[in-house]
């Protein structure tokens, strides 16, 4: 039977460069458990992961950096919404090795230099701004700049059409899920709920999960409705597979997610999601945003008042990250 020691190896045969801050803590969250009188809660600080103001990307990142550099690429292309930790994070991986930078800001263009756009800025990105939302039109532009590098004698990695830009980070997460277990041995706690927000990282965690056989919940939560923002979080995870040689894939089966706690929209968040953010921040002083976090612990408090979860579980809730973009909704607290 495929062990942790099996996935170990194959996680250590990816090219990999050393970005992260890790292990991040497991910590309880005692206040918070004590005020929802349901089961006990801890959080899984992966917003402490340091580079670029951190995150769960910067662990995405180390083997997508691993890969770009093993196959002597110089200059990372590009193109994500105006409020996106992955481009922040593309970036500040990419400066770390000494790529250039070149970035479409979709929607960037008359927007306050706030959030990830400053940080962006800030390290020394070559930003082109487009005034719509429209990725396609984005993602088209990233391939224009990709060309254009190439033509310039650069060897340009497209990050809208590598499949490691985004398996990365079923990669990471299959990493983190062997430091999430060992944390948790320690602690005790063999058949935790965890809480993500749905993507890459989730689809590591799921695929971890199934090859090791674990007693674990992993429940994803949505944040945005499927035609606005798709979360292909069972092929970006069974491409990784691929591309390590895993035993195993997953299915649309097996993926626990709600949809219950999107709200009014991409990227605007619901009461609930705006309550979660206060409760977190006055209990336990540990700070979430509206677009990702938020919403993900508004699932958590959801389920224990509707007795989804009660005083028998225990729940591991995964802090993503994004602050930056914590800022930029000032007005809606
Ligand atoms: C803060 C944060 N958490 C979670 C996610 C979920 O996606 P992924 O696991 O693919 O990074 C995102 C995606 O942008 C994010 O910015």
């Amino acid at each position: 039977m495929f062990n942790n020691k099996d996935l170990r190896s194959a996680i250590d045969r990816m090219p990999r460069v050393s970005l992260a801050n890790i292990p991040t803590p497991i910590q309880e969250l005692t206040s918070l458990t004590k005020f929802l009188g349901g089961p006990r809660i801890l959080v899984k600080r992966d917003d402490l992961t340091g580079l670029g103001l951190g995150g769960n990307k910067v662990r995405h990142m180390e083997f997508c950096m691993g890969d770009a550099l093993a196959r002597g690429f110089d200059t990372s292309v590009n193109a994500n919404l105006w409020i996106s930790n992955n481009s922040r994070i593309i970036g500040a991986a990419s400066k770390k090795v000494g790529m250039r930078y070149i970035c479409v800001v979709v929607g960037g263009k008359n927007k306050p230099k706030q959030g990830n756009m400053l940080i962006l800025d800030l390290l020394g990105t070559e930003m082109h701004l487009t005034e719509s939302r429209d990725m396609e039109e984005g993602i088209r532009l990233a391939g224009e700049l990709s060309e254009q590098v190439e033509e310039d004698g650069g060897v340009p990695y497209l990050h809208t059409s590598e499949p490691m830009s985004r398996s990365s980070g079923s990669i990471g997460y299959l990493d983190a899920l062997l430091e999430i277990n060992d944390q948790l041995n320690e602690l005790q706690i063999h058949e935790p709920k965890i809480y993500v927000v749905t993507g890459a990282s989730h689809g590591g965690l799921a695929l971890g999960v199934k090859l090791l056989s674990l007693p674990w919940a992993v429940i994803g939560v949505h944040v945005a409705p499927k035609d606005i923002y798709f979360a292909d979080t069972v092929g970006w995870a069974n491409t990784a597979a691929e591309l390590m040689g895993l035993p195993a894939r997953l299915n649309w089966e097996d993926i626990d997610e709600t949809f219950d706690y999107i709200g009014p929209g991409y990227p605007d968040p619901s009461l609930q999601c705006l309550e979660a953010i206060r409760l977190m921040a006055e209990l336990e002083g540990v700070i979430l945003e509206p677009i990702y976090t938020g919403k993900a612990l508004a699932a958590v408090i959801d389920h224990i008042r509707q007795g989804v979860l009660t005083s028998e579980d225990t729940v591991l809730f995964m802090h993503t990250g994004g602050l930056p973009e914590l800022f930029n909704f000032a007005d809606t607290f």
